[in-house]
């Protein structure tokens, strides 16, 4: 392997993990240095991700691996400028849900595999637990992150909107989204504007994350080492840096921080998911 590919996947590592970092050393290639890469790229240039290299984010996505080969994803294109704009209103009023090349709505999809079923005189009880929409939204995540990472590896950036959970109801009414089906996130592509100072963000070391064999909880100086490595990167970004009150509590302390997702649990049933 280059020493180019390991050294970049090495100044890689050390942003998101500081002096502890893993060492990449002979193990570097290209595949890596595109997955820890990744950053959310939120401020997008003027260029149009081509029909093909759309085509292959999406090949991306229906490759990853799927329940029982149920390929439970699927996915609307966001071209019309008028739903885009809506959309946008929807997440918050995200500004890049407008600026992206490319914006997709990533949908957790039961209804055609009930159809066949249903088609051909099978019943399906199993589809009323909440086993069979946890399914179908982990394919759809393991579809959209693979997307995401064809994405970057074309030089593309992307943001994940979850926000549009938010308002989930006029997501499947403007998106005319059928029975057993749901919206999961949005995901905006586009070129990333090279001026934005967003950069690897530093995540928990893996002392934190890595158990073996049984769980063990973290010690209090691997997390406190953490909150001192991410508030360090909020800080340079110029951005408010206290991750536990700003980020965390935020988004937690109260159900109003759910932004109206407290509901969702009505929507799955609307859609046809008993969730028993
Ligand atoms: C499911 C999901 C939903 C998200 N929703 C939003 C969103 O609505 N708006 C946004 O700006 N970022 C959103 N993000 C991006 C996260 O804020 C971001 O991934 C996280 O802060 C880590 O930063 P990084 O991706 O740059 O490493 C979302 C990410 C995920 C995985």
């Amino acid at each position: 392997m280059t020493e180019t590919i390991t050294n970049v996947l090495q100044q890689q590592l050390d942003k998101r993990y500081g002096p502890d970092a893993p060492v990449a050393g002979d193990a570097a290639n290209p595949t890596l240095e595109v997955l820890l890469r990744h950053r959310t790229a939120r401020n997008y240039l003027p260029a149009t991700v081509s029909e093909t290299e759309l085509q292959l984010i999406i090949a991306a996505a229906q490759s990853a691996s799927t329940s029982a080969n149920f390929q439970f994803t699927s996915v609307v294109v966001i071209d019309d400028p008028e739903v885009r704009t809506r959309l946008s209103e929807l997440a918050g009023g995200q500004r890049l849900v407008l600026d992206a090349s490319v914006f997709l709505v990533w949908i957790a999809d039961w209804s055609r595999n009930i159809e066949l079923a249903r088609a051909n005189g099978h019943t399906i009880e199993a589809t009323s637990y909440l086993d069979s929409a946890l399914s179908s939204i982990i394919d759809v995540t393991l579809s959209a992150q693979n997307a995401a990472i064809a994405a970057e590896s074309l030089g593309y950036g992307i943001t994940f909107v979850g926000a549009l959970r938010n308002n989930i109801d006029a997501v499947i009414d403007l998106l005319h989204l059928p029975e057993w089906t749901f919206p999961v996130y949005g995901m905006a592509i586009g070129l990333p504007d090279p001026t934005d100072p967003a950069d690897i963000k530093p995540r928990y070391g893996q002392n934190v994350v890595v158990h073996r064999n049984t769980y063990t909880p973290p010690t209090e100086a691997a997390v406190t080492d953490y909150l001192t490595r991410i508030n360090t990167y909020y800080r340079e970004q110029e951005l408010p840096e206290d991750w536990v009150k700003n980020r965390l509590a935020g988004r937690i302390s109260t159900k109003e921080s759910l932004h109206g997702r407290q509901h969702i649990r009505t929507t799955f049933h609307n859609q046809g998911f008993d969730l028993k």
